[in-house]
């Protein structure tokens, strides 16, 4: 691979979803990738709620071992499939080198997901957020995560992320991408609100979900230590262990916020009224629907 500075590089699509140009580089690894049959996938667009219930899952495969869930930070007990970025991380090898069962991350749409996870017919579970408070958690996660390149303005961002040109593409055939595909795969389809509004119902939810039982203890145990304020303080959750290089916590911390409704400080109303008439055309349609607040 050529020697290119890795950070604040614009993006570089791939089947026409723009991605890391590492990435994009590196394609052809991600696509064969090769799944096992107990492999449970997690995915999500990026700011939806992934390592809160990476972490929630890691609890749950560990039977609510809180000290061995702090054996590795999330991004190892969780590896990122596809990210690539020499000399810092390949998904796909970390994940090789993992022993089975295993909890996989990613970002990708279905149709860039790598095809042994279809022909597997692996258990997946997909966290959805609404789009408003997506758009402002990635932005001020652009801020700090050097990976991406810079968001510019808020104004700036906003508008990149209504027209699908960042990374991981548009959130808009994103969620509805997996809500199809539901149909036909063993899929449990969350929400970011949901969990925020009741943890404990959709904890169970996820225990079904992998067949799994746990007692009332353990559950209320999990709930207590994948609470934001909890996660927060966790260095193995909170993306501390991750180097300044990468991400500057300074700027914003990766436990932002942790709320719905966010987006409320952030856009004017300009803004929500242009951003609502194109929601509701790029979410015509669809039998997928979000709440925005809760
Ligand atoms: P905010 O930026 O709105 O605070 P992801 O893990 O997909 O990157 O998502 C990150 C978002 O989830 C951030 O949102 C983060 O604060 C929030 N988050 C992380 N852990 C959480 C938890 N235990 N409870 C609620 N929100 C959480």
């Amino acid at each position: 691979m050529e020697k290119k500075e890795m950070f604040r590089q614009e993006l570089v699509e791939v089947h026409g979803v723009p991605l890391f140009w590492t990435i994009a580089e590196a394609w052809s690894q991600v696509e064969g990738f090769e799944a096992r049959p107990d492999d449970l996938l997690i995915s999500t667009y990026p700011k939806s709620g992934t390592t809160w219930v990476s972490e929630i899952v890691d609890l749950i495969y560990n039977n609510g071992d809180v000290e061995k869930c702090k054996r590795d930070a999330i991004f190892n007990r969780v590896p990122f499939m596809e990210l690539i970025m020499p000399g810092y991380v390949n998904g796909v090898k970390q994940l090789e080198e993992l022993k089975s069962p295993r909890l996989v991350k990613t970002h990708l749409p279905v149709e860039l997901l790598p095809s042994s996870l279809w022909k597997n017919d692996c258990k997946m579970i997909y966290v959805a957020r609404n789009a408003k408070d997506v758009a402002v958690s990635y932005y001020y996660f652009h801020k700090m995560a050097k990976m991406h390149p810079e968001p510019g303005t808020w104004e700036e961002f906003l508008e990149k992320f209504m027209t699908g040109k960042v990374s991981f593409g548009s959130w808009y055939d994103h969620v509805k991408g997996w809500w199809e595909k539901k149909k036909d795969y063993r899929i449990l389809y969350l929400f970011y609100e949901d969990m925020k509004e009741d943890p404990k119902r959709e904890l169970l939810k996820i225990l079904k979900f992998l067949e799994k039982d746990l007692p009332e203890e353990t559950v209320n145990k999990i709930l207590y230590h994948t609470s934001f304020k909890i996660m927060k303080e966790n260095p193995a959750a909170n993306y501390t262990m991750m180097t300044e290089k990468e991400m500057d916590h300074n700027v914003s911390p990766f436990m932002r916020k942790g709320i719905s409704g966010d987006w409320k400080n952030e856009f004017t109303v300009a803004q929500n009224e242009k951003f609502d008439k194109d929601y509701n055309q790029q979410m015509e349609g669809t039998t997928l629907k979000f709440r925005s607040e809760i």
